[in-house]
């Protein structure tokens, strides 16, 4: 029998306002790995958003809060840090949420919010990335996990992953590829922020108490979660 005690859940949010197909990959990798965290909460700005239909279905509470029904973003915001804070949420994690966030939101959730991007940050920044990769003929693309700040996509990088362009490839195939590499490293990173192995302190990561000098690669992270399955 183990003498250690299992460490208490952690709390996370997710915040979306589409598809919801990341947010799938952290239901399904909860189900299966039930230890690290639970999804207590999804909050969308889009009332028809496919994943509050998602987070139903997995039995997890849910919350539209429309951003056209505020006067301004700080409204907004303040609206939804309290709704995460009612709900003593540990972990905030973007999964397709598409609103820019203020400096007071990002400030109260530093080292607690995580966003996930389709590039190499800091490549592409912002909107269609695979357009951009495809007309600056990159032979490498990837998707980036990172801390959020103040500064739009770029806070510091947690993980990425990669995969070679091909000559053949579209924005679309791109997408389903990206797609497919985020729904395995998503809850991998969100696993180990839970499990203590990574953390955010004065703007560098650390994983496993050493700071990062480089963004992690998933094969490492998944090692060390096995370690401590
Ligand atoms: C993902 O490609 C993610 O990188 C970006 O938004 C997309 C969300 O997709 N931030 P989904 O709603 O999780 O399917």
């Amino acid at each position: 029998m183990s003498l250690k005690t299992p460490l208490p859940l952690k709390r996370i949010a997710v915040l979306l306002s589409g598809n919801g197909s990341n947010l799938q990959a952290l239901i399904d990798y909860q189900a299966q790995a039930p230890k690290g965290y639970q999804i207590v909460l999804v909050i969308s700005n889009k009332a028809q958003a496919y994943g509050l239909e998602r987070a139903r279905r997995a039995g997890i509470a849910t919350c539209v809060i429309e951003h056209q029904q505020f006067p301004d973003r700080a409204s907004f915001d303040r609206e939804m840090q309290t709704v995460l804070d009612a709900h003593q949420v540990d972990l905030v994690v973007l999964a397709g949420f598409m609103r820019i966030l203020s400096a007071p939101f990002t400030q109260h959730f530093y080292g607690r919010m995580l966003n996930i991007h389709p590039s190499l940050l800091p490549k592409y920044p912002g909107l269609d990335t695979h357009q951009r990769v495809l007309e600056e003929g990159d032979a490498e693309h990837g998707l980036s996990i990172h801390f959020v700040t103040q500064e739009l996509d770029g806070g510091p990088i947690i993980l990425q992953s990669r995969l070679s362009v091909q000559k053949q490839d579209t924005a679309a195939s791109l997408q389903q590829k990206i797609h497919q590499l985020e729904h395995c490293a998503y809850p991998q990173v969100v696993q180990g922020i839970c499990q203590g192995l990574l953390e955010l302190r004065q703007d560098k990561v650390y994983f496993k108490h050493q700071p990062l000098s480089q963004p992690l690669e998933l094969s490492a992270l998944a090692q060390a979660l096995s370690e401590i399955a």
